[in-house]
C-alpha cells in the first residue's frame, strides 16, 4: 500500500473531482507501484440500465475528464505522466479496455494554469448572466480545447431559440418514459444539498414549489405517468429546466469531433477536450450546464437502437431527431456532435452540489 503523502494519492485526490454523467463516478483505480497505477471502468449497476450512458461513450467521456485532471495535478507537483489506453485481454488485470498511467519526473515541466480549477468548477443548472460571450473569452475557450475538436456556438436569434426548443422537445419525451423514471429514482438524493455519489434534488435547478411537487410525484411511476399524460405534467420541469435557464445565459455551446476515433480512445480525447474547456471557462468567470440527453436521444433514433418499452414515444423521438440532425446541417454533420451546453458569466455560486466517493473507497486494494 501506498504511503498517505505519496503522490499518486495527492494526485487522485485532486483529480477525482471530474464530472460524471449523474455524478456517477466511473473509475476505479489499481495502484501498481509509487509512479503506475491503472484506471479501469467501475462495474455497471445492472439493475437499472443507464439510458443516458446506453451506448457507454458518456462513460468514456467522464474518464477522460478525470484523465485530463490527472495530467494537470500531475504537473502541478512536477510529473508528466504518460497516458497509455490498453486494450489487452480481460485476464491481464480483470479489466479490458483500461488506462494505464506512468508519472515521470520532468524538471522543465511548469504547473497547469487550471489546476487550481478543478475543485471549484461544478454545474450550474440555474440562472446565469445574460450578457453575451466577448470575442476575447469565446478565442480563450476555443484555444483550451486541441486542434480535432472544434466548437460551435449558437447565441443569437433564431437559432439559439430553436436550439432551446429542441432540448426542450427532449426532455418532455425523456421524462415520459419508464426507463428514465428508474435512473432518477438511483440517481438524485432527496431531501439533500450535498451528495456523494448521487445529484441532489436541490442542485436540479426546480423551484421550491415544484421540487416538493417532483419529491411527491416521483414516489410511483402510476403518479408519474398519470402526472405527465393528462396534468401536463412536463411543462413545469420543461419551462424550469429549460426555458428560464436557456434565456438567462450566455448561449449555448456545441462540441464536434470528427478528427479522433470513435473508438474507447477517440472518447477519452473528447472528454479531456470538454474537461479543458470547462475549466477554462471556470477560470474565466463562466459556468456550464451540459445538455446531454439530445446527444443521446437522436443518437438512439438515428440507429433505431430499442431504448424504451414506451412505443408511444418512439415516433415522436424520431421526429425531434429529425429536427436535430436538420438543426446541425444533416446527419453526417450533427453525428460528430458529442457535446452540448448551455454557458454564461456567474451570476450566483452554486448552493447545492454533488460531492465525490473518498479516494480509498475508489482503490482496489
Ligand atoms: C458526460 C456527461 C454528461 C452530463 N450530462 C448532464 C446533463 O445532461 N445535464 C446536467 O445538468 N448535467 C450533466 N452533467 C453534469 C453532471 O451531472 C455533473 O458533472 C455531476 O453531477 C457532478 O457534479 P459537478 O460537476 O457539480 O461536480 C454531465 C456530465 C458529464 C461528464
Amino acid at each position: 500500500m501506498l504511503e498517505k503523502n505519496s503522490v499518486i494519492l495527492k494526485i487522485l485526490e485532486v483529480a477525482r473531482w471530474a464530472p460524471s454523467g449523474d455524478n456517477s463516478q466511473p473509475w476505479r483505480f489499481t495502484i501498481l507501484s509509487d509512479e503506475r497505477f491503472i484506471i479501469h471502468p467501475a462495474p455497471d449497476d445492472q439493475s437499472v440500465p443507464d439510458i443516458y450512458n446506453g451506448d457507454g461513450r458518456a462513460k468514456w467521456f467522464s474518464i477522460g475528464a478525470l484523465v485530463e485532471n490527472i495530467s494537470i495535478s500531475a504537473s502541478a507537483h512536477g510529473y508528466k505522466a504518460q497516458i497509455i489506453p490498453r486494450k489487452d485481454s480481460p485476464e491481464h488485470f480483470g479489466w479490458s479496455p483500461y488506462i494505464e498511467i506512468i508519472l515521470r519526473t520532468d524538471h522543465d515541466i511548469r504547473p497547469d494554469e487550471l489546476y487550481p480549477f478543478i475543485e471549484e468548477r461544478s454545474v450550474q443548472r440555474g440562472c446565469m448572466k445574460r450578457r453575451l460571450l466577448t470575442s476575447t473569452e469565446k478565442a480563450e475557450l476555443e484555444r483550451s480545447v486541441p486542434s480535432g475538436v472544434n466548437i460551435e456556438w449558437v447565441e443569437k436569434g433564431s437559432r439559439r431559440w430553436g436550439l432551446l426548443k429542441l432540448i426542450s422537445h427532449f426532455t418532455d419525451i425523456r421524462l415520459r418514459l419508464p426507463e428514465t423514471y428508474k435512473v432518477h429514482l438511483a440517481v438524485i438524493e432527496f431531501f439533500s444539498r450535498y451528495s456523494r455519489n448521487k445529484m441532489p434534488d436541490q442542485s436540479l435547478g426546480l423551484s421550491r414549489l415544484t421540487l416538493l411537487l417532483t419529491r411527491w410525484v416521483l414516489k410511483s411511476w402510476e403518479r408519474t405517468d398519470f402526472m405527465n399524460r393528462f396534468m401536463g405534467g412536463t411543462i413545469i420541469p420543461r419551462i424550469e429546466m429549460d426555458l428560464i435557464p436557456g434565456i438567462f445565459c450566455a448561449g449555448y455551446f456545441v462540441l464536434y469531433s470528427k478528427a479522433l476515433s470513435l473508438d474507447f480512445e477517440g472518447d477519452i480525447g473528447r472528454g479531456r477536450a470538454l474537461q479543458r474547456f470547462w475549466l477554462q471557462a471556470t477560470r474565466l468567470g463562466l459556468q456550464i450546464q451540459p445538455q446531454y440527453p439530445p446527444v443521446i436521444f437522436s443518437h438512439y433514433a438515428r440507429n433505431n437502437i430499442s431504448f424504451t418499452s414506451a412505443t408511444h414515444m418512439i415516433k415522436k423521438l424520431s421526429s425531434f431527431s429529425k429536427k436535430y440532425d436538420d438543426f446541425f446541417g444533416g446527419e453526417s454533420s450533427s453525428r460528430d456532435i458529442y457535446f452540448i451546453g448551455r454557458i454564461g458569466e456567474k451570476k450566483n455560486d452554486v448552493s447545492s452540489r454533488s460531492l465525490r466517493l473518498d479516494l480509498e473507497s475508489l482503490i482496489n486494494q
